[in-house]
């Protein structure tokens, strides 16, 4: 099957309702005629946290007028397109509903093709949308709800090779700045202190670093966070900002050695062209720096999709749509959502689940 597939993509499984539309003509390059992407960040920021029933709501009230301008700015009636794909899980269930429903009704009013695409096979397929890489390659997903590292070698074939058994990287992050008195999201901001910060002076765990395999754990380094703060704390309870700084840089070096050093056993085990990564946390100058050093040193390909498609957008959902619907057709409208869904259905299930949801 190689004509050329127009794809709607419906995104609402966290806190971002996403519409775009892509077009793969025949087995060439992908084009992505639109994405739009509506946040929520100011909705659930006085709660420290995403709300679900907040999340839901608002993708509820949001998702038919992102997908009406994603359809405006690619300049494409419903009717022009291939089919319909959907994040039918794992994530938030409220969310996922809103998404699987109004996909459902348009698949019902249209007649398309509906396709229902698992949220981290959209992460993982992403560097084939950007750069139409070859499988099998690995990915390094790294973001506030998701910590894994998958094989993957084909659109329906991803090994989980290892993850967090606890928070998700960016979770931690987000948590670390939160200890330190930082605003939320953390991520950026723990960057940013750490440039001014001495990482040596304060030495924190590098956790399961002494085990064999890829799993990796950040509760305990945040935790190591609090009682190393908790131990600099001035009289009046205040927090110098040079310490601030160096608890920052320890910690951000601690996170940058465990994934470099997860990601050296998981290269040498599984020789592979490119190591792509995705979300958020890729953002993070530090850990891309580490792991640039290592795919130089091993000879792979490093490979870091524009910022905006490694966080969550609609995007990748339309182009996982794509290629699960070349690979083997179209869901029927018994598709359902789903709060859970692992990728690699033979790995065991994760214990846990972070702030953003369910971590698959
Ligand atoms: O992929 P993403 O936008 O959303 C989901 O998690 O779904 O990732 C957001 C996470 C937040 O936890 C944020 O603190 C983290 O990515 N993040 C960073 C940086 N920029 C964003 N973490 C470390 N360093 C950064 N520069
Ligand atoms: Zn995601």
């Amino acid at each position: 099957m190689s004509e050329t597939l127009t794809f709607l993509g419906i995104e609402s499984s966290c806190d971002d309702t996403a519409a775009a539309v892509v077009r793969q003509s025949g087995s060439g390059a992908a084009e992505i005629l639109s994405s739009v992407v509506q946040g929520q960040t100011s909705l659930h920021a006085a709660f420290g946290g995403v709300v679900p029933e907040i999340a839901a709501r608002a993708h509820a009230e949001r998702i038919d007028l992102c997908v009406e301008q994603a359809l405006a700015e690619a300049g494409l009636p419903l009717t022009a397109l291939n089919g319909i794909a959907v994040t039918a899980g794992p994530g938030l269930i409220g969310g996922v509903l809103s998404g699987v429903m109004c996909a459902k009704g348009l698949a019902a009013a249209t007649g398309l093709p509906l396709v229902g695409v698992n949220h981290l096979a959209g992460h993982a397929l992403t560097p084939r949308l950007t750069d139409a890489i070859a499988y099998p390659y690995v990915m390094l997903l790294v973001s506030g709800g998701h910590c894994q590292f998958l094989r993957v070698d084909a659109a329906d074939r991803f090994t989980r090779l290892g993850g967090s058994i606890d928070d998700a990287p960016g979770e931690a992050f987000d948590k670390v700045a939160k200890i330190l008195g930082l605003p939320q999201p953390g991520g950026p901001e723990v960057q940013r202190a750490a440039e001014t910060g001495d990482a040596r002076r304060i030495a924190l765990p590098r956790p399961l670093l002494d085990r064999p395999g890829y799993d990796l754990s950040f509760s305990g380094l945040k935790t190591a966070v609090l009682r190393a703060r908790d131990a600099l704390l001035t009289p009046e309870g205040g927090l110098h900002r040079q310490n601030r700084a160096d608890l920052c840089a320890a910690f951000q070096l601690a996170v940058a050695d465990v994934l470099a050093e997860k990601s050296r056993r998981v290269l040498a085990d599984h020789p592979v062209t490119t190591l792509a990564v995705a979300g958020g946390v890729a953002a993070n100058s530090l850990i891309r720096a580490r792991l640039e050093a290592l795919c130089a040193s091993t000879g792979t390909r490093f490979l870091a999709p524009p910022m905006a498609l490694c966080t969550d957008n609609a995007a990748m959902i339309a182009w996982a749509g794509i290629e699960r619907f070349r690979l083997t057709g179209a869901d029927d409208m018994t598709l359902s959502a789903r709060p859970r869904w692992p990728l690699d259905q033979t790995s065991p299930a994760l214990l846990g689940s972070g702030k953003k949801g369910a971590k698959a």
